[in-house]
Parts: structure tokens; C-alpha cells; sequence
């Protein structure tokens, strides 16, 4: 009996490229713009859009040391330079509406006690949102059994007129990105 891979699902990959993962995808699809990394932890997703060619700042109100070495969608290990470390910019500030204000995508990749408020900031500033939500800490919402956080977080940008899509990528954990882009300009592709 032949063996066929159609139809099989890639494996996923480890939790710990989820920055990598997500970097890849918005740099492959879309024009450079300027991102607010809310929640961005120890910054390496802005790290690597800046590498890129984008702009992109943290906003998290723990002060962190970007990571010394990352391992690279191709398994290899990259070193961040002691240079490169001031590259990236963050506000170690809670993140409040007002703060969208410079920026044109809002990101929360597993960001904690602000995915709402970067719903209520887009609408408010108009501006584009991408959200990986993990958990409800620190929100203004109680979890209630029975009730999908991220799926609540559709119906919430819903209510306020967004459209929203989804993309899964693929890592272990919450990897489902929910995003609403009218400002996002998506890459040309040449036929
Ligand atoms: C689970 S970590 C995610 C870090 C990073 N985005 C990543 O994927 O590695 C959640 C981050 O949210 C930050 N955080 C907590 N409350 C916040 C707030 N009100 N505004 C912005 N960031 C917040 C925490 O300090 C923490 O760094």
C-alpha cells in the first residue's frame, strides 16, 4: 500500500517560535508598517521586524532584557548582537488607548490584561489589530465555563464593527491569530 502526505496535517511547531512564526507571516504578506508589540515581553518579535524593516515598539510594564540568542525558523542559532540590543524601544508602561495613537497595527501575541482595550483603541483611533489571545488574566472579563475567550474576543471586535479573520500558525499552545486590517497594505505579488 503506497504512503501519501495529502491530506496530512504539518507538525506543529515548538511554542517557543511563536514570535518567529508570527514575524514570518506579517513580514511575507504585508508592507512595513508601524507596530505597537503590546505585551511584547522580552521583544523579540519586534526584534526581528526591525530586522526586517519595520518599525515596531513594546509596550509591557515589565522592564525586560531582550533575549541574547534565538533559534531561527531553520533550527539555527542566532545570536543578537550587544549593538542590535538597543534596537528595540519599549515603553515598560501598562498599555492604555491612548498610547495607539503613533502607531498603525496593534499586536498582542499572547499579551496579558489588554486584549480588550487594543479592540477599544483600534476602534477608537482606527487602527489594525492582530491578537493571539492565551488567557484572561487581567481583563475586565471573569473566565466563565463553556465560554471560548478567543471566540468572545470575535464577537466583541464584531459588536464594534470590525471584521474580523483568522490564521492559524501552527505552534503548540494558542496559535490561532485573530486580525482586522483596513490600513495593512498586503505585498503585491508579481504573476
Ligand atoms: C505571556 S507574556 C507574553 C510575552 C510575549 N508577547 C511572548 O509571546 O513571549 C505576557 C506579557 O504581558 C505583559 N503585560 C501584563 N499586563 C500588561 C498590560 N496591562 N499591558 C501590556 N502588557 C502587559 C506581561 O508583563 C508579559 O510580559
Amino acid at each position: 500500500m503506497s504512503q501519501t502526505n495529502e491530506g496530512r496535517r504539518k507538525p506543529r511547531r515548538a511554542k517557543k517560535f511563536r514570535s518567529q512564526i508570527l514575524a514570518k507571516w506579517l513580514i511575507e504578506n504585508f508592507e512595513p508598517c508601524r507596530v505597537a508589540d503590546i505585551g511584547g515581553g522580552k521583544g523579540l518579535l519586534s526584534y526581528l521586524l526591525i530586522k526586517n524593516g519595520w518599525k515596531s515598539v513594546v509596550i509591557d510594564p515589565e522592564d525586560q532584557l531582550l533575549p541574547t540568542k534565538y533559534t531561527s525558523l531553520e533550527k539555527k542559532k542566532v545570536k543578537i548582537s550587544d549593538e542590535d540590543n538597543d534596537l528595540v524601544t519599549r515603553i515598560n508602561e501598562p498599555f492604555s488607548k491612548e498610547m495607539a495613537k503613533g502607531f498603525d497595527l496593534l499586536v498582542g501575541l499572547h499579551a496579558h490584561g489588554s486584549n480588550m482595550l487594543i479592540i477599544d483603541a483600534c476602534k477608537e483611533y482606527d487602527k489594525d489589530f492582530l491578537l493571539i489571545p492565551c488567557c484572561v488574566i487581567d481583563e475586565p472579563v471573569i473566565k466563565e465555563y463553556g465560554i471560548n475567550w478567543r471566540e468572545s474576543l470575535v464577537e466583541y471586535a464584531e459588536s464594534k464593527g470590525f471584521l474580523v479573520k483568522k490564521e492559524k500558525l501552527n505552534f503548540m499552545g494558542k496559535d490561532i491569530a485573530i486580525y482586522s486590517f483596513n490600513n495593512l497594505k498586503p505585498i503585491k505579488t508579481l504573476k
